[in-house]
């Protein structure tokens, strides 16, 4: 058995003259958190598009469990395990947690004995039952999503992957938008998901989000990759230096500093 669960192995994609990647290698170990950091551009969400199959790869392979795959379509993915968390989320707010949690699987039951409808109260007593056993709170599952906080959205997004099987989870930047505490509490959820042998990608801009949670770091910069880091290899302010851009930031600081206004 592959000591990987998903693999991806230089990989590049272009778009017209752009290099988005250009030879990226993400090899994502069974059960680990492994944080996706580099700054605007660096091309995280295009290396997440081609994991959530949005887009294929121009040249590199894809393993899934040690077999390559092509995902023709985000389903695809989906079907395989994979299950994204966009930074949009794709929630409705104007339907219930519970329409959300289950989106197109509702429990069904026979109305009349024949016609087939949504079972809205099965549907709002199990939803609340899995995220309560997620350690997430929801104080009436009939409530609307649109009326939920940033945060509560976001652990909803991450509970319904959950629940639904993913083996693998990817995040986009769920933490951007979030106060201290509804972080800590997606945070707490990633760490649930890890306990149970979920394997996590988590994109962030914030290393003070990343590093206590993460078991390895990727750096992407400018469609490169810059190294895996195992946690025990590199510091907090070693992944700061990274993400800053390293020796082109200190010279850009040390240019600024001659500079007399
Ligand atoms: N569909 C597209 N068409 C053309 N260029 C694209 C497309 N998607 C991404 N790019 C380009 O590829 C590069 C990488 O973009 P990407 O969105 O992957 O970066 P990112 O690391 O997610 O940045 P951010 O932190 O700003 O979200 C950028 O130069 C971007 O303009
Ligand atoms: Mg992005």
């Amino acid at each position: 058995m592959s000591d990987y669960i998903l693999q991806l192995e230089d990989i590049s994609k272009f778009f017209g003259p752009v290099i988005a990647l250009g030879g990226v290698t993400l090899r994502l170990r069974r059960g680990e958190v492994h944080c996706l950091l580099g700054d605007n551009g660096a091309g995280k969400s295009t290396l997440i598009k081609i994991l959530a199959g949005v887009h294929m790869p121009d040249e590199g392979q894809y393993l899934l469990e040690g077999k390559p795959v092509r995902f023709a379509s985000p389903r695809q993915a989906l079907d395989a395990g994979i299950g994204t968390v966009y930074q949009d989320l794709a929630l409705v707010p104007l339907m219930s947690v519970a329409r959300n949690f289950f989106m197109g699987r509702e429990p069904i039951k026979q109305l009349l004995g024949f016609i087939p409808v949504m079972d809205h109260a099965l549907a709002a007593a199990t939803a609340g039952d899995k995220l309560r056993n997620m350690g997430i709170r929801i104080r009436d599952a009939n409530q609307m999503v649109g009326t939920m906080s940033g945060g509560e959205k976001q652990c909803l997004a991450i509970a319904r992957a959950i629940h639904f099987g993913a083996k693998v989870l990817i995040l986009d930047e769920p933490t951007a938008a979030l106060g201290v505490k509804q972080s800590a509490n997606v945070l707490k959820l990633i760490a649930t998901a890890r306990a149970r042998g979920i394997s996590v990608i988590f994109i962030t801009h914030n290393v003070n989000h990343a590093y206590p949670i993460a078991d390895s770091f990727t750096l992407l910069n400018r469609g490169k990759s810059l190294g895996t880091f195992p946690k025990n290899e590199i510091s907090k302010d070693e992944v700061l230096d990274m993400m800053a851009g390293g020796e082109e930031m200190h010279k850009l600081i040390a240019d600024l500093e001659g500079v007399t206004i």
